[in-house]
């Protein structure tokens, strides 16, 4: 595999455009355009007045995206992370946002072409970026990091319990040859956890670990998620699809603290204290046993959404 499918099928997404309750002359922000399942959902939602923009890190999405932009004056799209929120809707011009999504992670183009280097499925160099064209790609990162350094991303991104063995593997290894391609890491890593019992590769939670540190994942997402909820007009609902349970707790907990009244101070009379800016919508959505038959990826899917309070 080389190349690999241009497709990806987007997951919940009935779910997802139910929970946007779309208003058809709204503005809406797709954060994570991938190859535009869901935006294309949110444009046949909307009418002439209606808006959509668009983000994506990846070149390769971008380029789809500007398609879409050349055929529906309605949609615009631009490349960069959706943490960087304020700078766009400022320069688009946006005042408020009546609905946001984030469908986090990497799409299935991503995965499968095996030049991209996330997938330890195929061969291919172990890049991992979903912008190619800036910051250290995987291999770099590999050759340059401490053991101490390797160990703590395999364990706090990875939940790796074996963490410490596996560096030290790749910190000794790599004085023989550079790890530079995803086979090569995928087999020194099972050479020390030996196979699993279950279907995973034992290289699972290592390859997340490390494309979650070179994406600078987390941290974008707890920027993303506090520049969303500050652009939502009133009403307008915020909807995020994480593949993770590390994603999904700092969405829930960022969610949950929104939706609660900040501490109440005894110096001011309780009227002041600080309101709850969301309301939370329904409980957390998983995929369908019908959608996860027909597409594998959707497994580990969890939706969350909120609605912004106010006048
Ligand atoms: C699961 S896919 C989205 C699929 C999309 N909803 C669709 O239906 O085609 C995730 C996409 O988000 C992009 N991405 C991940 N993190 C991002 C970030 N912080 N800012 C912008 N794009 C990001 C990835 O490059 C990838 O294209």
């Amino acid at each position: 595999m080389v190349a690999g499918s241009e497709e990806h099928v987007p997951v919940l997404l009935a779910e997802a455009i139910e929970a946007l309750d779309i208003k058809a002359d709204g503005t809406y922000f797709d954060g994570t355009f991938g190859r535009g399942g869901h935006s294309r959902a949110i444009l046949a939602g909307l009418k002439q007045q209606g808006r959509l923009i668009a983000l994506d890190k990846d070149p390769a999405a971008v380029a789809t995206g500007q398609q879409l932009a050349a055929e529906d004056v309605r949609f615009s799209i631009g490349q960069g992370s959706f943490a960087d929120l304020d700078r766009m809707a400022k320069d688009w011009r946006v005042d408020g946002l009546d609905g946001i999504l984030l469908d986090l992670g990497v799409s299935s183009p991503q995965l499968d072409n095996s030049r991209r280097g996330f997938s330890f499925r195929a061969d291919g160099p172990l890049d991992m970026r979903m912008d190619p064209t800036h910051g250290v790609s995987a291999a770099q990162w590999l050759a340059d990091a401490s053991e101490q350094e390797i160990a703590r991303v395999l364990r706090e991104y990875g939940e790796e319990r074996q963490a410490r063995r596996i560096a030290r593997k790749i910190v000794t290894s790599r004085r023989q040859q550079a790890i530079s391609t995803t086979r090569q890491l995928a087999g020194l890593i099972q050479s020390v956890l030996g196979r699993r019992q279950d279907k995973k590769h034992p290289a699972t939670k290592s390859f997340q670990a490390i494309r979650i540190h070179i994406n600078n994942e987390l941290a974008e997402l707890a920027t993303g998620l506090e520049a969303a909820i500050r652009h939502l007009r009133p009403q307008g609902r915020l909807a995020v699809i994480s593949f993770h349970s590390l994603e999904d707790r700092l969405v829930k907990r960022t969610l949950r603290e929104s939706a609660r009244p900040g501490p109440v101070s005894r110096k001011l009379p309780a009227a002041q204290a600080a309101r709850a800016v969301l309301r939370l919508v329904g409980k957390a959505q998983r995929s369908s046993a019908t959608e996860t038959a027909r597409n594998p990826r959707a497994r580990s899917a969890v939706l969350r959404v909120a609605e912004r309070l106010g006048q």
